[in-house]
């Protein structure tokens, strides 16, 4: 457990996040992909979960097991719901070997299993899929972890939710489409720290109206060097990356 996660998102500079782990060179939200964006140095590393048929929140991008896993190999059938599986059942899974066979024997971790491993160097950019708030924060009370994570989420009164049981929690809204002062004006009344923006409705006036409110932007998801300039340029605040190690590389050659 590093510092706190309001004294990183407040952090001079560009933050680089690891989107999913640094999963242009591991399979997505596995351990792999978390141990990677660490040695990348990422300054968070953002991950994705859902619930298991038992309400474990486990750590996975998609709704259905299909793109990442042998769940259809295993099982038979398609389109197959994460939500409709037992912990137990979901950790037979390889989540690995779609992505490369050296990666085979990966299982989807549970979420307090990443936090172990992210929060040992850096922060975590918690992304809630579908879940009810009363189990995140109570899971990240019990861990200690309440200051120490960033929790985001398309849903917004999934955060309010938040907000209402954790008043330190630090929380992001995410967004994919154009960033509007009523978009802003709702984000800003749910007492977020940051907006996780598509970078392809950011622009200076964007940027502008987001820091206007107090807020900072964190723009997703951008593996082109030129691109991750630009935005840096433009004034954002964090760079989410599915290449944390040549995003910032890129970037401190700009400097
Ligand atoms: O961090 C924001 C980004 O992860 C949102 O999109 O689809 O990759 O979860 P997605
Ligand atoms: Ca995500």
């Amino acid at each position: 457990m590093k510092a706190p996660a309001r004294e990183v998102v407040g952090r001079e500079g560009v933050l680089v996040i690891a989107h999913r782990g640094a999963s242009a060179s591991a399979p997505e939200n596995t351990l792999h992909a978390f141990r990677r964006a660490l040695d990348a140095q990422a300054d968070l590393v953002e991950l994705d979960y859902h619930h298991s048929r038992d309400g474990e929140p486990c750590v996975f991008h998609d709704k259905t097991l299909d793109r990442t896993t042998d769940a259809v190999a295993r099982w038979g059938g398609e389109k197959l719901p994460l939500s409709a599986r037992t912990t137990r059942e979901l950790r037979e899974l390889d989540a690995g070997a779609w992505f490369a066979e050296r990666f085979r024997g990966a299982v989807i971790p549970d979420l307090g299993a990443a936090l172990d491993v992210i929060q040992d160097g850096s922060t975590t950019l918690i992304e809630r899929k579908a879940g009810d708030a009363g189990t995140l924060v109570a899971l990240l009370e019990r861990k200690a972890l309440l200051q120490h994570v960033v929790v985001q989420a398309f849903d917004w009164e999934f955060l309010a939710a938040c907000r209402a049981r954790a008043p330190h929690l630090v929380l992001g809204a995410l967004g994919s489409r154009e960033l509007s002062q009523a978009r802003l004006d709702r984000i800003h009344g749910i007492g977020v720290a940051v907006v996780g923006w598509n970078h392809r409705y950011v622009d200076a006036a964007a940027v502008e109206a987001v820091h206007a409110r107090g807020l900072k932007l964190w723009v997703y998801t951008v593996n082109d060097a030129d691109r991750a300039r630009e935005l840096v340029a433009l004034g954002v605040d964090g760079v989410i990356t599915d290449r944390p190690a040549a995003i910032r590389t890129a970037l401190q050659k700009e400097r």
